[in-house]
Protein backbone atom coordinates (compact mmCIF):
# COMPACT_ATOMS: atom_id res chain seq x y z
CA UNK A 1 0.00 0.00 0.00
CA UNK A 2 1.68 3.30 -0.94
CA UNK A 3 1.48 5.87 1.44
CA UNK A 4 -1.00 8.04 -0.40
CA UNK A 5 -3.45 5.42 0.05
CA UNK A 6 -3.68 6.17 3.74
CA UNK A 7 -5.36 8.85 3.13
CA UNK A 8 -8.93 9.78 3.62
CA UNK A 9 -11.20 11.92 1.38
CA UNK A 10 -10.95 15.89 1.14
CA UNK A 11 -12.29 17.26 4.39
CA UNK A 12 -11.89 20.74 3.84
CA UNK A 13 -10.59 21.91 0.59
CA UNK A 14 -7.49 24.37 0.00
CA UNK A 15 -10.59 27.33 -1.22
CA UNK A 16 -12.25 26.68 2.19
CA UNK A 17 -9.09 27.25 3.73
CA UNK A 18 -7.73 30.51 2.31
CA UNK A 19 -11.54 32.18 2.53
CA UNK A 20 -11.16 31.19 6.23
CA UNK A 21 -7.38 32.79 6.71
CA UNK A 22 -8.89 35.81 5.00
CA UNK A 23 -11.98 35.80 7.22
CA UNK A 24 -9.89 35.34 10.65
CA UNK A 25 -6.86 38.14 8.88
CA UNK A 26 -9.11 40.72 9.16
CA UNK A 27 -10.60 39.92 12.20
CA UNK A 28 -7.34 40.01 13.68
CA UNK A 29 -6.76 43.36 11.74
CA UNK A 30 -9.75 44.69 13.26
CA UNK A 31 -9.15 43.65 17.05
CA UNK A 32 -5.68 44.66 16.90
CA UNK A 33 -5.53 47.97 14.92
CA UNK A 34 -3.69 49.83 17.64
CA UNK A 35 -1.33 46.77 18.91
CA UNK A 36 2.03 45.67 18.32
CA UNK A 37 1.71 42.28 16.96
CA UNK A 38 4.04 39.27 16.86
CA UNK A 39 2.80 36.29 14.96
CA UNK A 40 3.97 33.12 16.68
CA UNK A 41 4.58 30.16 14.17
CA UNK A 42 4.55 26.69 16.27
CA UNK A 43 6.78 24.88 13.42
CA UNK A 44 6.67 22.46 11.34
CA UNK A 45 2.89 22.47 11.64
CA UNK A 46 1.59 25.78 11.33
CA UNK A 47 3.67 26.60 8.52
CA UNK A 48 0.87 26.80 5.64
CA UNK A 49 -1.53 27.85 7.57
CA UNK A 50 0.32 31.08 8.95
CA UNK A 51 1.52 31.39 5.39
CA UNK A 52 -2.06 31.89 4.19
CA UNK A 53 -2.97 33.68 7.09
CA UNK A 54 -0.76 36.39 7.50
CA UNK A 55 -1.18 37.45 3.98
CA UNK A 56 -4.82 38.87 5.10
CA UNK A 57 -3.79 40.56 8.12
CA UNK A 58 -3.15 44.53 7.03
CA UNK A 59 -0.74 45.17 10.54
CA UNK A 60 2.57 46.79 10.71
CA UNK A 61 3.45 43.04 12.09
CA UNK A 62 6.38 40.93 13.17
CA UNK A 63 6.92 37.23 12.72
CA UNK A 64 8.50 34.75 14.74
CA UNK A 65 9.01 30.82 15.19
CA UNK A 66 9.33 28.04 18.02
CA UNK A 67 9.63 24.68 18.25
CA UNK A 68 8.06 22.62 20.39
CA UNK A 69 6.92 19.20 20.47
CA UNK A 70 4.52 17.18 23.22
CA UNK A 71 3.94 14.00 20.68
CA UNK A 72 6.98 11.37 19.95
CA UNK A 73 7.51 10.62 16.31
CA UNK A 74 3.76 8.96 15.73
CA UNK A 75 -0.11 10.02 16.69
CA UNK A 76 0.49 9.69 20.98
CA UNK A 77 0.59 12.68 22.89
CA UNK A 78 3.21 12.67 25.49
CA UNK A 79 1.68 14.90 28.13
CA UNK A 80 5.22 16.97 28.03
CA UNK A 81 6.54 20.07 26.15
CA UNK A 82 9.72 20.43 25.26
CA UNK A 83 11.13 23.77 24.06
CA UNK A 84 13.16 22.73 21.22
CA UNK A 85 13.45 26.44 19.77
CA UNK A 86 12.94 29.30 21.43
CA UNK A 87 11.85 33.27 20.38
CA UNK A 88 14.90 35.57 18.88
CA UNK A 89 12.40 38.27 19.51
CA UNK A 90 12.07 40.56 22.39
CA UNK A 91 7.66 39.74 23.04
CA UNK A 92 7.41 42.39 26.11
CA UNK A 93 4.57 44.72 25.75
CA UNK A 94 3.45 42.95 22.30
CA UNK A 95 0.29 41.82 21.52
CA UNK A 96 1.39 37.75 20.89
CA UNK A 97 -0.76 35.81 18.71
CA UNK A 98 0.85 32.25 18.78
CA UNK A 99 -0.71 30.71 15.08
CA UNK A 100 -1.01 26.60 15.43
CA UNK A 101 -2.15 23.92 13.68
CA UNK A 102 -4.43 22.42 16.24
CA UNK A 103 -6.00 22.49 19.12
CA UNK A 104 -6.14 18.91 20.40
CA UNK A 105 -5.26 17.89 24.12
CA UNK A 106 -4.10 22.01 24.76
CA UNK A 107 -1.22 20.58 26.87
CA UNK A 108 0.85 22.29 24.23
CA UNK A 109 -0.62 25.57 23.98
CA UNK A 110 -1.60 25.63 27.47
CA UNK A 111 2.12 25.38 28.46
CA UNK A 112 3.15 28.00 26.07
CA UNK A 113 1.13 30.28 27.02
CA UNK A 114 1.85 30.61 30.85
CA UNK A 115 5.76 30.39 29.54
CA UNK A 116 5.12 33.11 26.66
CA UNK A 117 3.00 35.19 29.29
CA UNK A 118 5.87 35.14 32.05
CA UNK A 119 7.64 37.99 29.63
CA UNK A 120 5.20 40.35 29.96
CA UNK A 121 3.60 40.56 26.75
CA UNK A 122 0.23 42.72 26.68
CA UNK A 123 -1.58 39.73 25.50
CA UNK A 124 -1.49 36.13 24.57
CA UNK A 125 -3.80 34.69 22.06
CA UNK A 126 -3.84 31.93 19.99
CA UNK A 127 -5.22 31.82 16.54
CA UNK A 128 -5.64 27.87 15.11
CA UNK A 129 -6.18 26.39 11.78
CA UNK A 130 -8.17 23.31 13.69
CA UNK A 131 -9.75 22.91 16.68
CA UNK A 132 -10.47 19.03 18.31
CA UNK A 133 -12.67 19.71 21.35
CA UNK A 134 -13.16 15.73 21.86
CA UNK A 135 -9.36 15.25 22.63
CA UNK A 136 -8.77 18.26 25.12
CA UNK A 137 -7.37 17.87 28.61
CA UNK A 138 -6.50 21.66 29.54
CA UNK A 139 -8.66 24.36 30.07
CA UNK A 140 -7.57 26.19 27.16
CA UNK A 141 -9.70 27.32 23.60
CA UNK A 142 -8.30 29.07 20.94
CA UNK A 143 -8.93 32.68 20.64
CA UNK A 144 -9.29 32.33 16.67
CA UNK A 145 -9.93 28.96 14.83
CA UNK A 146 -10.06 28.10 11.13
CA UNK A 147 -12.52 24.99 11.42
CA UNK A 148 -13.84 22.03 13.91
CA UNK A 149 -12.68 18.38 13.43
CA UNK A 150 -13.80 15.23 15.03
CA UNK A 151 -12.06 12.63 16.64
CA UNK A 152 -9.74 11.52 13.92
CA UNK A 153 -6.15 11.83 13.12
CA UNK A 154 -5.80 14.94 10.64
CA UNK A 155 -3.33 14.89 8.02
CA UNK A 156 -2.14 18.21 5.80
CA UNK A 157 -2.16 21.52 5.37
CA UNK A 158 1.24 20.98 7.49
CA UNK A 159 -0.38 18.70 9.71
CA UNK A 160 1.76 15.12 9.39
CA UNK A 161 1.59 11.51 10.36
CA UNK A 162 5.39 10.51 11.34
CA UNK A 163 6.78 13.46 9.62
CA UNK A 164 4.57 12.68 6.30
CA UNK A 165 1.65 14.36 4.28
CA UNK A 166 2.47 17.90 5.20
CA UNK A 167 2.45 18.97 1.93
CA UNK A 168 -1.18 17.83 1.05
CA UNK A 169 -2.94 21.69 0.41
CA UNK A 170 -6.66 20.31 1.62
CA UNK A 171 -7.12 18.67 5.24
CA UNK A 172 -7.35 14.78 5.25
CA UNK A 173 -7.54 12.06 7.70
CA UNK A 174 -5.63 8.40 8.12
CA UNK A 175 -7.68 5.81 6.85
CA UNK A 176 -7.16 3.17 9.13
CA UNK A 177 -8.02 5.47 11.97
CA UNK A 178 -12.03 5.67 12.06
CA UNK A 179 -12.01 4.60 15.59
CA UNK A 180 -10.49 7.78 17.11
CA UNK A 181 -7.72 9.81 17.17
CA UNK A 182 -5.01 7.07 18.00
CA UNK A 183 -3.64 4.15 16.24
CA UNK A 184 -4.01 1.15 17.74
CA UNK A 185 -0.62 0.18 18.05
CA UNK A 186 0.34 3.18 19.72
CA UNK A 187 -2.17 2.05 22.63
P1 LIG B 1 -1.99 19.11 21.84
O1 LIG B 1 -2.49 17.71 22.12
O2 LIG B 1 -3.15 20.09 21.75
O3 LIG B 1 -0.94 19.53 22.80
O4 LIG B 1 -1.36 19.06 20.38
C1 LIG B 1 0.02 19.00 20.18
C2 LIG B 1 0.38 18.80 18.74
O5 LIG B 1 0.01 17.49 18.37
C3 LIG B 1 -0.31 19.68 17.70
O6 LIG B 1 0.30 20.92 17.56
C4 LIG B 1 -0.11 18.82 16.47
O7 LIG B 1 1.17 19.06 15.92
C5 LIG B 1 -0.22 17.42 17.00
N1 LIG B 1 -1.55 16.87 16.74
C6 LIG B 1 -2.63 16.80 17.55
N2 LIG B 1 -3.68 16.23 16.92
C7 LIG B 1 -3.24 15.92 15.68
C8 LIG B 1 -3.87 15.32 14.52
O8 LIG B 1 -5.06 14.95 14.49
N3 LIG B 1 -3.07 15.20 13.42
C9 LIG B 1 -1.76 15.60 13.38
N4 LIG B 1 -1.16 16.17 14.42
C10 LIG B 1 -1.89 16.33 15.56
MG1 LIG C 1 2.10 21.18 15.89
Amino acid sequence: MSRIDQIGEVLISEEEIIKRAKELGEKITMDHENDDVILVGILRGAVMWMTELMKHIKLDLTIDFMVCSSYGSSTKTSGVVKIDKDLNSDIHGKSVIIVEDIVDSGVTLSYLKSYLAGRHPKSVEICSLLDKPSGRRADIEPDYYGFTVDDRFIVGYGLDYDQRFRQLPYISYLKQNDAGSRLPEEE
